[in-house]
């Protein structure tokens, strides 16, 4: 079976942009396919959370994966910082990326405008450690958003600059990208990815938020003032609407092209309750379910021992022959 690797940072609520962008994949690829799911707290750090904020949002994303359907029998779920390894391949790989290149990443860019209080060289080095969470399982397919795109091109890089020195040590990982919901928007701003860290949280949809409130920063989300107030897909001319009917063809599984034809004479304020009432109808589930595994300790710390342990056994394979390579002497 191929190899799937990927992984939410645990910094606040996940939102149903990581859900459509990511988990949604990630549960769907677990039938055929030989899968890694991870909680990066290590990335979370970078902007030095609270620790007890990061405690929190680790063991509530823990159970959201699992209320997401992502499976514990048939998949690898673990804590990244419980597989020092990533910590140790991450050094490696520092040595072999170049600072341009490293420069060169939109999302360090964004951050380090939004964040100049705590620039630190953890941020810097932020996707050298997400291409050796990659690189150590040997992954062939790696399912994001649209937005870590550039992230797994720099992994893909960075392997195939180390295997042109060492040998076929690394597997060159490709991006699975979905056709929709890889670009979930924001609701007051539709130009701007929907972010789990933004200041104002009338832009985003968290998955365990009250079905109340939900339908309430749906209702408020920003559609597009042209002359008539027409509902059709195009994100140029009218991104807000556009990322509703998105978001409705994701949550109902119909496409855009069965949804528009829906709404020819319709109102925004119809297809704002639709989209409301979908996304809702798709997260009741996932709530109900977060709320069992969240108070069951017991079961999560068996999740994440287990996890860990499938996780080092895979990992450290790798990083031996990578210490090899490079001529770290075996400890005798
Ligand atoms: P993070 O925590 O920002 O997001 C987790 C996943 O959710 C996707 N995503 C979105 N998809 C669609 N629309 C959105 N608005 C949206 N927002 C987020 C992200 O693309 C991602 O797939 N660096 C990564 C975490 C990471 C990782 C890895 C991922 C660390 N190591 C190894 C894959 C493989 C990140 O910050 O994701």
């Amino acid at each position: 079976k191929p190899v799937v690797l990927s992984g939410c940072q645990p910094s606040g609520e996940l939102t149903i942009g990581n859900y459509l962008g990511a988990l949604k994949q990630w549960v769907n690829m677990q039938a055929d396919h030989h899968c890694f799911y991870m909680l990066v707290n290590q990335h979370a750090i970078t902007v030095r959370p609270e620790a007890e904020a990061l405690r929190k949002a680790t063991l509530d994303g823990l159970a959201l994966y699992l209320a997401c359907g992502v499976d514990p029998e048939q998949s690898t779920i673990f804590i990244q910082s419980h597989v020092p390894a990533h910590a140790q391949l991450s050094w490696v790989l520092n040595c072999y990326t170049q600072m341009g290149e490293l420069n060169r990443m939109t999302q360090y860019k964004d951050k380090s405008q939004k964040s100049e209080a705590n620039m630190n060289s953890g941020l810097f080095t932020y996707p050298v450690l997400m291409a050796a969470d990659i690189l150590l399982y040997r992954a062939d397919r790696v399912p994001v958003g649209d937005d870590q795109k550039q992230h797994l091109e720099l992994a893909r890089d960075i392997a195939t600059r180390f295997n042109n020195i060492y040998g076929d040590i690394f597997v060159v990982p490709d991006p699975h990208i979905p056709e929709h919901g890889a670009r979930v928007m924001s609701l007051l701003e539709p130009t701007k990815k929907m972010s789990k860290s933004d200041s104002n949280p009338g832009n985003f949809i968290g998955l365990l938020e009250d079905p109340k409130k939900i339908a309430k920063k749906i209702k408020r989300a920003v559609t597009d003032s042209d002359e008539q107030a027409r509902i059709y897909f195009d994100f140029d001319e009218k991104p807000g609407v556009s990322n509703l009917l998105s978001l409705l063809s994701c949550a109902t599984d119909q496409s855009i092209e069965q949804l528009v034809p829906q709404y020819e004479d319709k109102m925004y304020g119809h297809l704002k309750g639709d989209v409301a009432d979908a996304v809702v109808a798709m997260l009741e589930p996932i709530q109900e379910k977060f709320h069992q595994f969240r108070n069951d300790q017991t079961f999560l710390d068996k999740v994440m021992s287990e996890g860990a342990e499938q996780a080092s056994e895979r990992a450290n394979k790798v990083l031996t022959s990578v210490y090899d390579a490079v001529g770290f002497i075996a400890r005798p």
